[in-house]
């Protein structure tokens, strides 16, 4: 007897378990399939975000900040250390601890919402027009199982994008899994992209003691963030962490051997130059993932970019199948991918009984943004840069990490935080962030744009004394011609 679902997810990411949980609390019976197999060949719940993405590189990132911080901001404390030392072998191993705690908690929280999960590769077989029910073949270790579900959540995530010249092999060229694992900080390092895996990955090398160089085809650094924004991250990874970013590279040929690798490029100037390197990180984007999920033979929709086209509604061109996540148009961000999950899950169940308002829709103008550097980089709603081209009339508060308090008391304080405003209405249009701990401060913004709030209405909001919050509350006042400290 086939097994039949309300709802199967396929993908088990932040976009399908999170989706997979709130059908599950709705009342519906739930399937999710996922094929991901960690490095002991296992199930591994949690799709690129906990295994390879998202949660190990934050724990990189620490562990190396705190050895940056020892080795050079320490001094300033009156703290002396002699002789520190980084054991790259027990870093990885408490990065993979981290990920096998977080991804055995979602198999707990699977089995305590009563989710049916199944560990192989999901197809979609057919459609039955008659019992209104997808057929879905799911290709497991121990054989084929064929199952039936009235919805299909599809959450199949994204893979890195690969150049054709460059050969992955995960021990001298490596992808954001190899990034990951390396077991010595190598001499020198090479990145090509200096996109968000390559800020974040370089930076983790560097602060161990690598010599690393960033190669990246834009002449411009950091195009999506506001410039203003871009341009001090660029002077502070330079100068202070000294990380090497060349821009405007056009990479010619990459040659691996027993030393290093070797990559031949064209600078800005249009100099032929050659970099040789112990290790290369290659991160130049992902593509999203639709690989044996059925797509030709049941008709689904794939845009130009190979993404699986949705409406607003995240609803795709067959009937009651949905897709979320990196496999969709827009910000490839786990929040973007559950969230949208929870939104589809909630239009799942109100279908189901029969209820039909307005589904919620999700903002695209408030997802935020956190670029997890030394000082980190967050950002909501539209850049300066933007709101010029669309020919917006708009006002700017700024404030700088330097002159506060709590930030002279931490010892970062590079950086600032800039509020843009509507002109006439003083609508928040968009906050930019670089300097410590934005990630954190970025959810006030959000949560003010997401309530149409005014430049205002955030500088009449009481912050905490002493706190970084008040860095914001600042360039709100100085939206308003008002700033108080500077
Ligand atoms: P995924 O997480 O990619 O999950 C898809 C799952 O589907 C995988 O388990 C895959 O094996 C499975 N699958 C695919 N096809 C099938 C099939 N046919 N059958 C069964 N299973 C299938 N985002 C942030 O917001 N913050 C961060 O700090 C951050 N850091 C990152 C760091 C790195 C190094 C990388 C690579 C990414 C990072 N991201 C970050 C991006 C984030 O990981 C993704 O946006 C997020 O994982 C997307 O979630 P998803 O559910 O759409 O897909
Ligand atoms: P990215 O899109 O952020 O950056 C890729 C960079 O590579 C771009 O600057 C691009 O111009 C450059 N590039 C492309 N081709 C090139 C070439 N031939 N030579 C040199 N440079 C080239 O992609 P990245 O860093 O791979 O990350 C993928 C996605 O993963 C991100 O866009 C983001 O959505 C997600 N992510 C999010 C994180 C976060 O939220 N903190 C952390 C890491 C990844």
């Amino acid at each position: 007897m086939i097994n039949s679902f309300d709802v199967a997810v396929i993908g088990a990411g932040p976009g399908g378990y999170v989706a997979a949980i709130r059908c599950a609390q709705l009342g519906l019976n739930t399937v999710c399939i996922d094929e991901w197999q960690n490095a002991k060949g296992r199930a591994s719940l949690g799709g690129t975000c906990l295994n390879v993405g998202c949660i190990p590189s934050k724990a990189l990132l620490e562990s190396s900040e705190n050895f940056f911080r020892l080795n050079h901001k320490f001094k300033t404390h009156g703290i002396k250390v002699d002789g520190a030392s980084i054991d790259v072998p027990v870093m990885i191993a408490r990065k993979d601890k981290i990920v096998t705690t977080f991804t055995g908690g979602i198999t707990a929280l699977f089995r305590k919402n009563k989710i049916n999960s199944m560990h192989g590769k999901g197809t979609l077989l057919k459609h039955d027009k008659e019992q209104k029910s997808w057929q879905i073949e799911v290709n497991k270790k121990t054989g084929v199982e064929t199952i039936q579900a009235k919805h299909v959540i599809i959450a199949t995530g994204s893979t890195p994008r690969q150049l054709s010249f460059i050969p992955i092999d995960n021990k001298q060229i490596l992808d954001n899994t190899g990034a990951l694992a390396l077991t010595e900080v190598p001499k020198r390092l090479g990145v090509i992209g200096a996109g968000v895996i390559g800020l974040e990955m370089g930076s983790v090398w560097q602060r161990l003691g690598a010599e690393v160089t960033i190669l990246e085809a834009m002449p411009e650094f950091l195009m999506a963030a506001d410039t203003q924004v871009a341009k001090e991250a660029y002077k502070v990874f330079s100068k202070e962490l000294g990380l090497s970013i060349q821009t405007s590279v056009d990479i010619k040929s990459i040659k691996s051997n027993e030393s290093g690798v070797v990559i031949t490029f064209k600078d800005a100037a249009g100099d032929d130059k050659t970099l040789e390197v112990d290790k290369l990180i290659v991160a130049v984007g992902r593509l999203p993932n639709t690989d044996g999920l059925g797509a030709q033979q049941v008709g689904l929709k794939i845009d130009g970019r190979g993404a699986i086209e949705v409406d607003e509604h995240c609803r795709t061109n067959l009937p009651d199948v949905y897709a979320v996540g990196d496999v969709v148009r827009g910000a490839m961000l786990a929040h973007k991918a559950s969230e949208v999950g929870v939104a589809v899950a909630e239009m799942i169940s109100a279908i189901e009984k029969g209820d039909k308002r307005e589904f919620k829709q999700i903002d695209p103008y408030t997802i935020p943004w956190v670029i997890y550097t030394s000082p980190e980089i967050a950002w909501v709603g539209k850049t300066e840069q933007t709101l010029k081209s669309l020919g917006i009339s708009y006002k700017v508060g700024q404030f700088p990490f330097i002159a506060n308090g709590r930030a002279r008391a931490i010892g970062e304080t590079s950086g600032f935080v800039k509020v843009l405003a509507d002109a006439t209405s003083d609508r928040i249009l968009g906050i930019h962030m670089i300097g410590p701990y934005v990630s954190e401060l970025i959810s006030e913004a959000v949560m003010a744009m997401e309530f149409a709030a005014s430049s205002e209405d955030i500088a009449r909001i009481i912050h905490a004394h002493p706190s970084l919050s008040e860095v914001l509350h600042e360039a709100a006042l100085g939206a308003n011609n008002r700033a108080l400290h500077i």
